[in-house]
């Protein structure tokens, strides 16, 4: 299924890394040379998206202005495929509303929305291998976690289950670990059947007092159903220290020269 759109959720406060995100936006934190919503772009890019639509907010500008810089220096921007826009999301009522920001530039069509911080290191775009195979039901990226993380995620309850997809039977915001039914967490990638507006528009507050993504998907089970995809390479949560940190590790050790930076810091301490 042809996938035209994606949603970049990039209001969020980053309050993990205070106080650098108090003037950088968390998505312009960088792996290496690139900050991460570069890499959130590549992969959706990569997968054929041609627009481009980030829920930004105050204290965001730096991500408009990083675009602007890459469409006038790039000649594959420039030919006119990819269109950019941004919507205000005026306060961060979470990732729910975030999305919902999204509806008058996504219209009636599946979309794909991608969390820049959850960065996934693998040859092929992990959105892309989503989209090859998306047939209409909502559907996130999927990854085990271990059990004492459970609550720092949504948590999917599978009812079936094949090599790459799992079809959910329920799913949880942030559940305790003694309520948690699996250790299967959804991780920043989702496709998502357009009816999830209106959905989304009637939801009540859940977990932290936010609308819920994952308490949409959990209501349009019954009539949409919901694909957990298995994804496939490294997830790293760049949203904290240790995940970024991890990234740029993991990314630095896959480059030749930087490779061997690390390799005598090593040797030297
Ligand atoms: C969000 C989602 C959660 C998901 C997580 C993945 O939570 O609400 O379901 O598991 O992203 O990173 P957040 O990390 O924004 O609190």
């Amino acid at each position: 299924m042809r996938i035209r759109k994606v949603v970049f959720p990039v209001g969020g406060l980053g309050t993990r890394f205070y106080p650098i995100t108090k003037a950088i936006p968390k998505e312009m934190l960088c792996i290496i040379d690139k900050p991460l919503i570069h890499y959130a772009f590549e992969e959706a890019l990569a997968a054929g998206i041609e627009q481009f639509i980030f829920i930004t907010r105050q204290g965001k500008n730096s991500i408009e202005d990083y675009f602007d810089h890459l469409l006038t220096c790039s000649d594959e921007f420039k030919s006119g495929n990819c269109s950019f826009c941004y919507v205000r999301q005026s306060e961060p009522l979470g990732l729910g509303h975030a999305v919902l920001c999204a509806k008058h530039l996504v219209g009636d069509e599946p979309f794909a929305v991608i969390s820049a911080d959850d960065y996934v290191a693998h040859e092929k775009s992990c959105i892309g291998e989503m989209i090859k195979n998306y047939s209409g039901a909502n559907m996130a990226a999927v990854m085990t976690v271990p059990h004492r993380d459970v609550s720092k995620y949504g948590i999917v309850d599978v009812e079936t289950e094949t090599d790459e997809l799992v079809t959910a039977r329920s799913v949880d915001e942030k559940p305790s670990t003694d309520q948690a039914r699996s250790n299967l967490a959804i991780v920043g990638r989702y496709l998502l059947n357009p009816a999830i507006f209106d959905v989304l528009q009637h939801l009540k507050p859940g977990v932290k007092n936010e609308i819920q993504l994952t308490d949409a998907l959990l209501k349009m089970i019954p009539t949409t159903g919901l694909t957990g995809f298995k994804i496939k390479g490294k997830r790293f949560d760049c949203g904290s220290r240790e995940g970024l940190l991890s990234a740029i590790l993991h990314v630095s050790t896959g480059n030749r020269k930087l490779a061997g930076i690390i390799k005598k810091f090593r040797e030297d301490i």
